[in-house]
């Protein structure tokens, strides 16, 4: 089974403050560094850490040698990327002493996806092949009919959440890996549970995986429902926690590995890149979170 990751790569410029920034606030930033990210660009590098063969496709402008080079690095396939006149996507990150953050994105090249181009790159796959999404490239709509069509199978994390996926088909998805906060927007509750089922019982066929932070995931699949506890970790930055946890599992798939295993090891990469600075950075090597899985500890639930 081939792997495509289809979305966006950002050049990201990370602040470090105290506090992240309210209206109407000025502060001052401790830190201030620039790194490769974007959710497409990380879930790759994750996927291709986690040992699968990668092949990436989206967009980068004039301006995307970070990119570009940090991908060929991390033996990210890039045959098939788009080079545009313009500018490569940017994302201003704010990250808090206590590792929350907050970003801000410029598309750039992100949105210069065409019919032409999805069609060209699909030709490259076929019937069973894992195509994994994300929400930060423009023509979602269309890459998804077209791959369904193709026959591929579809992951998409639906991040970030709005209002522009209201016009993909989830019909043609088959994994769905989604946070709270995307949840409760897709399921049309405040419950969990009442999103689980809602959205359940409009796609039956539908594969979720909620993550849930520092709370683990439930991966809800074929009228099973499968728990992984978070491990435990020194929170210095949380970007990319979920691209790093969406790309491992996605590479999973592709080997065919049980799910129980899958989470197992998505959950200690994460646990992993949370540990430190910067979104593609923080991504570590699968023969990494091997080693460290022994000595990782599981977070236990708080009491109720
Ligand atoms: O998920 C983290 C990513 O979100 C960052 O790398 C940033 O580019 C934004 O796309």
């Amino acid at each position: 089974m081939k792997l495509l990751v289809f979305g966006s790569c950002n050049i990201d410029r990370v602040y470090r403050l105290d506090h992240i920034v309210a209206p109407g606030e000025t502060e001052r930033t401790c830190d201030y560094a620039v790194f490769p990210g974007g959710k497409g660009l990380n879930q790759a590098i994750a996927a291709a850490a986690a040992g699968a063969e990668v092949r990436f496709a989206g967009a980068v402008g004039q301006d995307g040698e970070l990119l570009t080079e940090t991908l060929s690095s991390r033996s990210v396939d890039i045959s098939l990327l788009q080079k545009t006149n313009g500018a490569s996507g940017h994302a201003v990150i704010q990250v808090s002493d206590g590792g929350e953050n907050a970003i801000f994105l410029y598309p750039g090249a992100n949105e210069t996806i065409t019919d032409a181009y999805i069609d060209a790159v699909l030709a490259h796959f076929e019937a069973g092949d894992l195509l994994l999404l994300q929400n930060e490239i423009n023509n979602l709509p269309y890459l998804v009919s077209r791959a369904k069509q193709r026959g591929l199978r579809i992951l998409l994390n639906p991040s970030p959440c709005n209002k522009r996926l209201h016009e993909v088909d989830f019909a043609c998805l088959d994994i769905l890996v989604l946070n709270e906060v995307e949840i409760r927007a897709l399921g049309g509750d405040d419950d969990l549970a009442v999103c689980l089922q809602n959205l359940a019982a409009r796609y039956p066929h539908l594969q979720i995986l909620l993550t849930l932070g520092a709370d683990g995931c439930m991966l809800v699949a074929d009228g099973e429902t499968l728990r992984q506890a978070a491990f435990e970790t020194t929170v210095v930055d949380t970007t990319a926690a979920g691209d790093t946890f969406t790309g491992y599992f996605a590479a999973a798939i592709t080997r065919g590995e049980a799910y129980r295993d899958a989470l197992q090891t998505a959950s200690a990469a994460a646990a992993i890149a949370v540990s430190r600075s910067g979104a593609a950075p923080s991504i570590p090597a699968l023969a990494e979170v091997r080693a460290a899985m022994p000595g990782m500890r599981e977070r236990q639930p708080a009491a109720e």
